[in-house]
């Protein structure tokens, strides 16, 4: 029996900046939680409290003695233990008691990832429990997973938006011929939000709650009528330091998140114009697949589309694109093959 035999379940990890997904081959995406760890911290002694879910709820609200931590940064790990925690306490997760053997893991990583980073990751899966540990490009798991024909001799232009960074990369016969990532992705849209209110309005406000006027109204193009959308919204008043409740509209929000919705657009520009000018054409017929969470941002499509005029478009499941086309590099594994890089 080649690999993990019978009685393993090989998995297929997404970990992301902001979210973690693990796919389980033969039966899709089973986990889907934020990559956040709590710990109990007393007398110097860390114990874990919380993972995903759980966690996240404590984020900005712990007192001293627990801890809530985003162990990956800009898509590659930040702190190691943490990590390595995280990922243990996702595989146990969905990991059947009573298997036989470790399974095999594949986790994608940013193009970008340096050797050393590489490495992190696969001793940190090795640690967690897996038998073997694949990497995968992420830019060709997104492609993957939002359905593209990366096999063919035509250029394809995914972009996928995450929490940490931005993707941009173009494919062709099933490798990645031009791949940037930028440092702009949801956290930066949430920092830009907090930055705006501050400075506009007085107003401090929390991560939690700029990524919730993100999600609910958050847009890339001023609607309209000058205004769009508004929600209520609670911070602390800077001047007198008290609590204080205020209306956000979508304007507002638009105009905080001018400059990360920029600088994706320029990643786009930037690919395109280094890109093989055969590729490009093609690129220019067939249009650009957004993935990833901030391809959900409202219009973020439409203002792409107005600012590099081409024709783009958010992928099905855009959130879980990455991790479904991890664990199809994983059932389809004898055809693609090359894609994935095991080191043992
Ligand atoms: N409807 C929405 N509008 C705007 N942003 C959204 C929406 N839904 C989710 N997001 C954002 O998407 C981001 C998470 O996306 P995703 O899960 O693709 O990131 P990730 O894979 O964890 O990060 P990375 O790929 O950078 O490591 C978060 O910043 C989240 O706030
Ligand atoms: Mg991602």
């Amino acid at each position: 029996m080649a690999f993990g035999g019978l009685f393993s379940t090989d998995m297929a990890i997404d970990l992301g900046t902001a979210n973690t997904l693990v796919y389980v081959k033969g039966k899709g995406v089973i986990l889907n939680e934020p990559s956040v760890v709590a710990y109990h911290v007393k007398d110097g002694q860390k114990k874990v409290l919380a993972v995903g879910e759980d966690a996240k709820l404590m984020l900005g609200r712990t007192p001293g003695s627990i801890q809530a931590i985003r162990p990956m940064r800009e898509g590659v790990i930040a702190d190691f233990d943490v990590a390595e925690a995280m990922i243990k306490e996702f595989i146990n997760k969905v990991h059947r008691r009573g298997f036989l053997s470790k399974p095999r893991i594949i986790v994608c990583v940013p193009h970008g990832a340096t050797p050393v980073e590489k490495r992190a990751i696969r001793d940190s899966v090795l640690k967690a429990g897996a038998s073997r540990a694949g990497l995968i490009a992420e830019p060709i798991a997104a492609a993957i997973g939002a359905g593209m024909p990366i096999t063919d001799p035509t250029g394809n232009m995914v972009v996928d938006i995450g929490g940490g960074t931005t993707e941009v990369a173009v494919l062709s016969l099933g490798d990645i011929v031009y791949a940037r990532s930028v440092r702009v992705g949801g956290d930066r849209m949430d920092d830009a939000i907090v930055s705006y209110l501050r400075r506009q309005h007085n107003l401090l406000i929390g991560e939690s709650t700029a990524e919730r006027i993100k999600t609910t109204i958050g847009t890339a193009r001023m609607p309209d009528d000058g205004r769009g959308q508004s929600m209520q919204i609670r911070g602390r008043d800077l001047l007198n330091g008290v609590p204080k409740e205020t209306e956000i509209n979508q304007a507002q929000v638009a105009e905080a998140l001018a400059e990360p919705v920029q600088q994706i657009c320029e990643a786009v520009m930037t690919a395109l114009e280094a890109t093989p000018p055969d590729l490009a054409a093609d690129i220019v017929d067939r249009g650009v697949m957004l993935t990833g969470g901030g391809a959900l941002l409202g219009e973020l499509d439409l203002a792409l589309r107005e600012q590099t005029g081409l024709a783009i478009s958010v992928a099905d499941e855009s959130l879980n694109c990455v991790a479904i086309g991890t664990g199809k590099a994983l059932e389809y594994e004898k055809q693609l093959r090359h894609v994935i890089e095991f080191d043992n």
